[in-house]
């Protein structure tokens, strides 16, 4: 496999601009400028891959595969990732970089990436011998986000253990027993499907704050059924991506082009207008799994299937019936991943509820959205969402 240094393009658009929330088809621009080069690779795996099913196994794709044989090619990126979040370290701490030749994923010479598979082995190991082959032990069992494991307990762990376990035992009035039920009053709770049927284009802006605190300015367009244009500014200068409803597209400075493959699917996730009146048709199964406090909020905790590899958690607040926090979950065969949004200041515009305040953490990012501005049914041109003729 060739790796491509057009191929950045590609990544720019999943890790830089599009990192897409939940509920309000949002996208917001994003600057991880990290491992720029080293996930352009996953993108073009996924570009190529056929789908589902027929998927091509990775060490079809890739060159070097001993310990991950047998996992579908995309799923390489994904459990990398998992592994860098496991133990605090880049792709840089295992894999050869050559200024000329660029990646060698494939180098065996970094002694860090031979411990790494004899450590996926162990793991393996002890979860077959010691748990009943349950995915109990991760590289962050041990890990816990750095190279070296800690051997030495941390101070006071058990005063903040006793406060957790106070925790238990929520009671709450009139409960709810089923997924429906919760999602029903959700709906109700953010206007109700009629209200929000009577919006047709949401106009959105704002500012986004990454990790480092740093702001920069956004403005989101929606339109009814599956349009959307984002436009933020970062270092970079503005950028811009689109979705007509069948075409997807984004310009930055110089850069312009198409949006394909993964990143297709999930810019046309965001563009889906009523997508929070219709949650539950993006699950194929809901369940109530537990009631817990978020943030000094009780919450019902419903867990929904996505796809193969993906879940989510929502939490409802049991009294306002509001979404305040999703956690997703990608799952590697190493373990899981998670991201985290929650919606906070829910502010009404025409009669529903829309959260003001996005944040969005995931182990290498963290982002929070403030809108200053939302308006509803602003007249806005089907030709604002169409790419700029070149
Ligand atoms: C702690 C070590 C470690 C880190 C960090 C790590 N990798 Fe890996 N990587 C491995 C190991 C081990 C393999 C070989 C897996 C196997 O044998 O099946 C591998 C294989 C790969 C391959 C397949 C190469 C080939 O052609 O065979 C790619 C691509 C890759 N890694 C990308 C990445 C990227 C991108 C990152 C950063 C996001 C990353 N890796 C971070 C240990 C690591
Ligand atoms: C049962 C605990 C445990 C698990 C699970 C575990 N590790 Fe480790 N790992 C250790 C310990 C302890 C060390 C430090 C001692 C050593 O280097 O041999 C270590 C060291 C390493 C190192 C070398 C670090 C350095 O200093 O260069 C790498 C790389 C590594 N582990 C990767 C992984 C990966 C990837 C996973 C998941 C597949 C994993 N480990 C799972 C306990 C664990």
């Amino acid at each position: 496999m060739v790796y491509k240094k057009t191929l950045t393009k590609i990544f720019l658009l999943i890790s830089s601009f599009l990192i897409i929330s939940l509920s309000y088809g949002l996208t917001i621009s994003k600057s991880l400028n990290r491992t720029k080069n080293e996930l352009s690779i996953a993108k073009d795996t996924m570009k190529t891959n056929p789908p589902a099913g027929q998927e091509k196994l990775a060490e079809n794709v890739y060159k070097n595969i001993k310990v991950f044989k047998g996992l579908p090619a995309s799923r390489i990126i994904p459990t990398m990732r998992f592994i860098e979040a496991s133990l605090g370290a880049n792709c840089g701490s295992c894999h050869v970089h050559d200024k000329v030749k660029g990646w060698e994923f494939d180098s065996d010479a970094k002694p860090g990436k031979k411990k790494a598979r004899k450590m996926v082995e162990m793991m393996n190991d002890i979860n077959q011998h010691h748990f009943m082959g349950h995915q109990e032990v991760t590289c962050f069992t041990c890990h816990g986000g750095q190279l070296n494991p800690e051997k030495v307990p941390a101070l006071l762990t058990l005063p903040l253990k006793r406060e957790d376990e106070n925790q238990k035992d929520i009671k709450v009035t009139d409960r709810l027993n089923t997924p429906e039920e919760i999602i029903a009053k959700y709906i109700k709770a953010i206007g109700g499907k009629d209200s929000f049927e009577k919006i047709t284009s949401l106009k959105f802006e704002g500012t986004v704050q990454d990790e480092r605190g740093k702001e920069s300015p956004i403005t989101i367009y929606q339109k009814a059924p599956n349009k959307i244009l984002t436009i933020s500014n970062n270092h970079w200068g503005e950028t811009t991506v689109g979705f007509n409803g069948k075409e997807g597209w984004y310009k930055s400075g110089p850069r312009e082009d198409k949006v394909e493959g993964d990143d297709l699917s999930q810019l046309k996730d965001a563009a889906e207008f009523y997508k929070n009146i219709n949650i539950e048709k993006d699950y194929t199964k809901l369940r109530l799994s537990d009631v817990v406090v978020v943030d000094g909020d009780t919450t019902y905790e419903v867990k929904g299937t996505l796809s193969q590899y993906l879940s989510d958690k929502l939490y409802f607040d049991v009294n306002s019936g509001l979404l305040i926090r999703k956690i997703q979950y990608d799952q590697t065969p190493l373990g899981n991943l998670q991201v985290q949004t929650d919606f906070k200041n829910y502010k009404e515009v025409d009669g529903v509820k829309i959260p003001s305040e996005i944040q969005k953490i995931g182990y290498d990012y963290n982002q929070r959205i403030t809108y200053s501005s939302i308006k509803a049914n602003e007249d806005i041109a089907d030709k604002q969402f169409e790419q700029p003729a070149q």
